[in-house]
């Protein structure tokens, strides 16, 4: 390849990226109309005792989360960044959830190491927030080194690291080169001076991989379930002829990954576990809590209120959120969410299926 020929492939190539950010915002925010689809969560029921409530007064939300205390056990998930769009999108999360006290992550940052303009629209959300949970992100595929850059652009606390190989899968410029995978997390996770938090993006962690990645020496990991934002369909819409149609519903739901994970003996003590996928609403976070997560991660959710109306539309729902979990924790009998543990939670319909097919008690 000539000189000019290689920059005008990069020159393509950053194209692409920025297309494809722009794409996965268009189609996600597409999927949200109309309070998010129907997910697991459905068949997760709490058991309602009528004198089993606890004053308000007496909740206290907070969870320690990635070696830090934060007020609320739900957080903005990553999404997005790296083009003018993506970077006000960030800017308005970052703003968000400073006014709300609530932990952040960021989309992807690889876009960042390789552009010093992309590279902008991710530290927007430390200047915006200095002092909150921010969590930098980046897919396996890359170095250690790669990992601390990002890590310090944002002065982040902790590196959400992401395992998508459905996504890279189906798509159409998608790297399927998983062979190095194991051996970069590992890689990643003894280098890192922050806290890793593997995660999927939507199709779930199983026992086996929770496994593995305890032995990778992960401490944190986010099963990011099927139901939510379906990166699947996000992908196969980019194809020509969207030929991967057939592969719809693959993965696991999070409140399936959550049981099969508290049954698996192995993984007592694993990862920590967070959970997010397909979380519509406060009594979605309460029921994840409920099955063992620590804290709940929130993506789609989010998005149409954030890239509609920016902070003035996000920080009104973040605050009904928070003042719905306290008040349904206190319905609960929960004073704090590890109390969630101890509710009367009823399995229903698929989810019920998917325990007994596992053999889950
Ligand atoms: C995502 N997600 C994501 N995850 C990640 O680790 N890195 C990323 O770059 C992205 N990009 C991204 C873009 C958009 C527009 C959305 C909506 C989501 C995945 C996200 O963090 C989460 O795992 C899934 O979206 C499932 O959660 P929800 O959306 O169902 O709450």
């Amino acid at each position: 390849m000539t000189e000019r020929e290689a920059l005008d492939a990069a020159a393509l190539d950053a194209a692409g990226r920025h297309t494809r950010k722009e794409d996965h915002v268009r189609l996600a925010a597409a999927q949200w109309t109309g309070g998010g689809p129907r997910s697991d969560f459905d068949d997760v029921a709490f058991v309602h005792h009528a004198l089993g409530a606890v004053a308000v007064e007496e909740v206290d939300p907070s969870v320690e989360m990635l070696g830090r205390r934060v007020a609320w056990p739900f957080y903005i998930n990553g999404m997005t960044g790296g083009t003018e769009h993506t970077g006000r999108i960030n800017r308005d999360l970052a703003i968000a959830a400073r006014e709300t006290g609530i932990a952040m992550a960021c989309g992807s940052m690889s876009i960042a190491l390789d552009d010093a303009e992309a590279a902008r629209a991710f530290t927007v959300i430390r200047d915006e927030n200095p002092d909150g949970l921010v969590m930098a992100n980046l897919g396996v595929g890359r170095t250690a080194e790669d990992a601390a850059r990002v890590v310090e652009m944002l002065r982040a606390d902790a590196l959400q690291l992401h395992v998508n190989a459905v996504q890279e899968t189906v798509m159409p410029e998608g790297s399927p080169e998983f062979g190095s995978w194991l051996r970069g997390i590992e890689e990643i996770v003894r280098a890192s001076p922050v806290p890793v938090l593997v995660k999927e993006v939507g199709f779930g962690l199983s026992p086996r991989t929770l496994l593995r990645l305890q032995e990778l020496g992960v401490e944190w990991a986010d099963v990011s379930g099927r139901g939510g934002t379906d990166f699947l369909r996000i992908e196969n819409d980019r194809r020509p002829g969207g030929d991967y149609a057939y592969l719809t519903g693959f993965g696991q739901s999070a409140p399936a990954c959550l049981l099969d994970a508290a049954a698996t003996a192995e993984l007592s003590p694993g990862p920590v576990l967070l959970a997010s996928g397909g979380v519509r609403s406060p009594l979605d976070v309460l029921r994840a809590l409920a099955l063992g997560a620590r804290a709940v991660g929130v993506a789609g959710a989010f998005l149409t209120a954030v890239d509609s109306g920016g902070p003035d539309a996000l920080v009104p729902l973040l605050r009904t959120w928070q003042d719905h979990l306290r008040d349904l924790s206190a319905l609960l009998g929960a004073r704090t969410p590890a109390d969630l543990a101890h509710t009367d939670v009823l399995i229903r319909g698929g989810l019920r299926e998917y325990c007994e097919l596992r053999g889950i008690e």
